[in-house]
């Protein structure tokens, strides 16, 4: 299939073969990962800029090499040392970048729906890289891109997703992936930080974790967003780790080959003992190398595909090319 999307605001919308466009493309990409010199010229010329709200280290840091490694320039705006601290709108620090040359947007924002609201007053594509409680696409997909390289397909995992549903924008964008492939995806948590309304989408809710963990193929253990909590969701840090932190012995009801994934920043201790984050199961650091990849591969599709379009141009880099060789 051809890829048309002008944005990468959500999971939901997404189709099934759009994943697996972006997904068989990141292959790809990741080849070029292995290579002793990580660079492609596919993406010269073009401006990345990161434009983020709250803090990041993964999400802005991969974007920011996987345009890099295809030779786009960068630039990173820190809110706290920029005019937003003037009181510049969000649309105004935007269009500015805009119209000095920005090709795309990566955009991490604190409220719901801040870069679809971007997407539709700016001609450059927009990513989101999470909008408050709502949803976290490139995350969804470089999940999604490591249960597939990991467990060989998508179609029938048992997938439990552990801890604080409600707050996490990493789940919603896992649940809507993993359905469109037919996974069989559970939900645990207390109860107060379990969402209304995800039995309607298929998913399985469960009160306890060892009823989730029962059999899972794939363990994806969410972060306790300390930061996002109303008082009295549940009672101490000490008593969630208690009832639902994920340790060897709740690891051990899952599939002997099970994967163990977190999307970090880790509470140690709290949601995840140190003994499974670092042990065999774990593929927590693979997930963060795959998020270059996936990252790499939205970025030539968004920037890279659409300039190949154009009549009488080259390809910049076939998804195949990309493999085959192209370094710059
Ligand atoms: N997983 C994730 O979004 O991590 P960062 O907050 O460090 O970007």
């Amino acid at each position: 299939m051809a890829w048309k999307r002008k944005d990468v605001l959500g999971l939901e919308e997404f189709g099934r073969d759009e994943v697996e466009l972006v997904l068989d493309t990141a292959d790809s990409m990741h080849e070029i990962l292995r290579r002793p010199i990580k660079k492609v010229p596919t993406l010269r010329g073009k401006t990345v800029v990161t434009l983020f709200y709250e803090p990041s280290t993964r999400t802005r840091t991969s974007f920011e090499l996987a345009a890099k490694y295809m030779s786009a320039d960068t630039v990173s705006i820190a809110t706290a040392t920029s005019s937003v601290q003037k009181g510049e709108t969000l649309r105004d620090t935007a269009r500015n970048l805009e119209v000095m040359g920005a090709d795309c947007f990566v955009v991490r924002h604190g409220m719901s729906g801040a870069p679809h609201f971007l997407a539709r007053v700016l001609e450059a594509p927009v990513i989101n890289a999470g909008d408050g409680m709502h949803e976290h696409p490139t995350q969804g997909l470089l999940d999604l891109y490591t249960m597939r390289r990991r467990k060989g397909r998508l179609e029938g995992l048992r997938v439990a997703i552990i801890g604080d549903v409600a707050h996490s924008r990493v789940a919603r964008s896992d649940i809507w992936g993993l359905l469109k492939f037919g996974a069989e995806v559970r939900v645990a948590g207390p109860t107060t930080l379990l969402p209304l309304g995800f039995e309607e989408l298929g998913v399985k809710v469960f009160h306890r974790v060892e009823d989730a963990l029962e059999g899972a193929d794939v363990v994806n253990v969410l972060r306790l967003q300390l930061e996002r909590q109303k008082r009295g969701l549940f009672p101490t840090v000490r008593e969630y780790a208690k009832f639902w932190g994920i340790g060897r012995e709740r690891l051990a009801l899952a599939q002997p080959d099970v994967l163990l994934m977190h999307p970090g920043p880790m509470n140690r201790g709290v949601e995840i003992t140190t003994e499974v984050a670092d042990g065999l199961h774990s593929a927590i650091l693979e997930q963060v190398t795959n998020g270059v990849a996936v990252r790499m591969a939205l970025l030539y599709l968004l920037l890279g595909a659409a300039e190949a379009e154009r009549p009488g141009e080259p390809r910049p880099v076939e998804a195949g090319a990309a493999r085959a060789g192209g370094e710059d």
